[in-house]
């Protein structure tokens, strides 16, 4: 019996292939607020050591995966390789290139919000696109653009880009065409960023400074406005809440988006006129986050393991989570095309503390540890 090419060259009894492996929600579960919890380092230790594969599949982000996983190993002193991690924006490195040269966005002009100073413009950056502006750019060159936000000026300054060349130098952002509009983390200013994405979503073809279907009229509320060429809008996570340090959930990126809808639904007519915001909302509980988390689950474990017809198929994933409304329900609703089964463990650590949680989980522990012990015990590994 030959070990087939890509395996290790000798297969010792505790080095069985699991036909398993986890995904680890972060906030609530592994840290809350950065610090973290107990038993989550034990336990990603545990895996490790026992070469059972997983992934950490978080809602939150702001950094680069490189950058988000070395913070991570630190605080745990778990050793962890980029590749382990998904976070909310992640799957948006897909639209750079696009499926053609049409759709790529690769030099096409975007608004990044969200995230600390000009974080998740780095991150576009560093997926691929290359013309990006930041709601703080347009603010430093355009102040007017928002009454409110003097105050937060020097904030800005620190890390604002000048804007391409102006057409009118009395008016920098006129002329500014935006080709997509991404919201990669919790925006810090919901103001400036809800006013400067309005201007956009308000535009005729994305145009900062025109107005969509006006015929040139300027008066913005309920001025029969008509989508004209209205560039995609995305969101990386729908988290209305989520567990940070204090003790009751944090309204998240999720709060945000209802709160643009509002202002778009009062200067529109909004959805009861039959004018939906369109946007894109990615991350957990979406079926696209899963299938994007379990296509790198499957490229870890074969790179592990080898890739070859001995491998046996992965059969069940056990999803970790904190928050009944992501991680429980996208876990329950997930369907695999390579027909693994995602198990749902819900913790008590974050989001949810106890009662009967809006998702049924398929179990309910207390922590992350417990989660662990039972999941190897019902795959009967320990
Ligand atoms: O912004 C982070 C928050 O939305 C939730 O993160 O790790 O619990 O999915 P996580
Ligand atoms: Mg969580």
């Amino acid at each position: 019996y030959r070990v087939p090419i890509g395996r290790r060259a000798i297969q010792t009894a505790s080095s069985r292939i699991p036909n398993f492996a986890f995904a680890f929600d972060i906030d609530g579960v592994l840290l809350r607020s950065s610090k973290p919890i107990p038993g989550a380092a034990d336990s990603l230790a545990l895996l490790k050591k026992q070469g059972i594969p997983f992934i950490l599949l978080t809602n939150g982000g702001g950094k680069h995966e490189t950058e988000r996983v070395a913070e991570i190993s630190d605080k745990l002193q778990v050793p962890l390789d980029p590749s382990v991690i998904v976070q909310s924006h992640s799957p948006f490195a897909e639209l750079v290139k696009g499926v053609d040269e049409a759709s790529s966005l690769e030099n096409k002009c975007v608004l990044v919000v969200g995230g600390d100073g000009d974080n998740c413009r780095r991150v576009a950056e560093q997926y691929g696109f290359k013309n990006v502006v930041t709601p703080g750019d347009i603010f430093t060159a355009y102040p007017s653009v928002w009454p409110f936000s003097k105050n937060f000026q020097d904030y800005y300054n620190t890390f604002s880009r000048p804007l391409p060349k102006p057409i009118d130098p009395t008016n920098p952002t006129k002329g500014l065409k935006f080709d997509a509009v991404f919201v990669f983390n919790d925006p810090r200013d919901w103001a400036l960023d809800t006013q400067v994405i309005m201007d956009v979503l308000m535009s005729s073809q994305g145009v900062m400074g025109t107005l969509s279907g006006t015929n040139g009229r300027t008066d913005l509320p309920n001025h029969g406005y008509q989508q004209d060429g209205q560039p995609p809008l995305y969101f990386s996570n729908p988290d209305l809440w989520w567990a940070a340090a204090y003790p009751l959930p944090r309204l998240g990126q999720g709060g945000f988006r209802e709160a643009l809808e509002g202002v778009w639904a009062a200067t529109t007519g909004g959805p009861s006129k039959g004018i939906e915001l369109k946007k894109t909302v990615i991350g957990k509980p979406f079926q696209g986050t899963y299938e994007f988390a379990e296509r790198q689950l499957l490229r870890n474990r074969a790179a592990a393991f080898g890739n070859d017809a001995s491998l046996p198929p992965l059969q069940k994933v056990y999803m970790i989570g904190d928050n009944p409304e992501s991680d429980i329900r996208g876990a329950n609703s997930y369907r695999s095309d390579i027909g693994s089964s995602w198990h749902s463990i819900l913790v008590r650590t974050g989001v949810y503390t106890g009662g009967e949680p809006a998702w049924t989980p398929k179990t309910i522990t207390d922590n992350v540890q417990a989660a662990v012990e039972w999941a190897l015990k019902s795959s009967k590994w320990t």
